[in-house]
């Protein structure tokens, strides 16, 4: 490895050191360092998270074991590992806010975008909001790019309603009026992102499969967006490396299955097939991605 040494500012939350020294390591010519540095990186947080469950379980059936780990919830730096490996429930309220501010970012595509009125007795009761051009958009997409986000965030939700109509979307200046935003501590990670690859590594139009602690990812790049997802087909779970992408359809070679990449990788031949899509950002040029944790 290289003598440089990466320089984190003395401010950095032990959050962002984690993320700039995981950064640095992308930039080793040698793929088998980084390979051998992300193994190791995720091989500690799969112990540590595995230690941290045990003793929640553990501390949880003592007599005083909810006001312990209620006193443990409150110091900040407790509270922020708990957070980072999901040890902590957050409020469903909170949680189905998180949800929408994903959701969100896939209904900007069809100038749409969603508020939360009120959860009630775990149903979240919500309102669309659309502009001129979300008219021809029907609501069924709509409601199911929100409905993924909360499925994947908020599995404890009964139901979602809609308000009857769209509302037109309101001028970004306004300050949204329902419902009010928990304070968040921004030092936290909402989840946290593996650097994979650099982001030029993944062909225009093309595909690009990287086998990650024991993940198999399957990378498309659309236009310059790269979606991510687990490399199996969703009919018989088949590696989809020679699938072949055109126009945001993925094809899988086995039995010619199409799935659009930019919806989440749903089937366009059968509803109930659809990829498992995995989050993903660039960053610095660099294409991280939220694994899937492994029990
Ligand atoms: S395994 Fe992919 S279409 Fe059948």
């Amino acid at each position: 490895m290289s003598e440089t040494t990466t320089e984190i500012a003395e401010d950095a939350t032990a959050f962002d050191q984690l993320n700039i020294l995981l950064e640095s390591i992308e930039q080793h010519p040698e793929e088998a360092v980084r390979n051998h540095v992300r193994a190791l990186v995720y091989t500690l947080l799969d112990l540590h998270h595995s230690a941290l469950k045990r003793i929640v379980e553990i501390v949880s059936v003592q007599p005083t074991g909810e006001k312990i780990l209620q006193e443990l919830s409150e110091d900040e730096v407790v509270q922020a590992v708990l957070m980072v490996h999901e040890l902590m429930a957050q409020p469903l309220e909170t949680r189905i806010e998180n949800a929408l501010e994903i959701a969100r970012g896939h209904l900007k595509i069809y100038g749409a975008d969603v508020e939360l009125v009120e959860v009630k007795n775990s149903v979240a009761r919500l309102r669309i909001l659309g502009g001129s051009s979300t008219v021809n958009v029907s609501t069924t997409i709509l409601k199911a790019e929100i409905e993924h986000a909360l499925h994947e965030h908020t599995p404890d939700l009964l139901n979602v309603e809609y308000e009857d109509t769209i509302a037109p979307v309101r001028p970004q200046k306004l300050v949204q009026i329902l419902p009010r935003q928990p304070v968040q501590d921004n030092s936290l990670p909402k989840e946290f992102f593996m650097p994979i690859i650099r982001a030029d590594q993944v062909p225009e139009n093309g595909l690009r499969v990287v086998e990650t602690i024991g993940i198999n990812l399957l990378l498309c790049n659309v236009a310059g967006t790269i979606y991510a997802f687990q490399n199996a087909c969703a009919e018989e779970n088949s590696p989809l490396d020679e699938s072949i992408l055109e126009d945001g359809v993925l094809t899988c070679p086995c039995h010619r299955l199409k799935y659009d990449v930019r919806q989440k990788g749903r089937s366009l031949n059968n509803s109930d097939l659809r990829l498992e899509a995995l989050p993903s950002k660039v960053e610095n040029d660099v294409v991280k991605v939220a694994l899937p944790k492994k029990d």
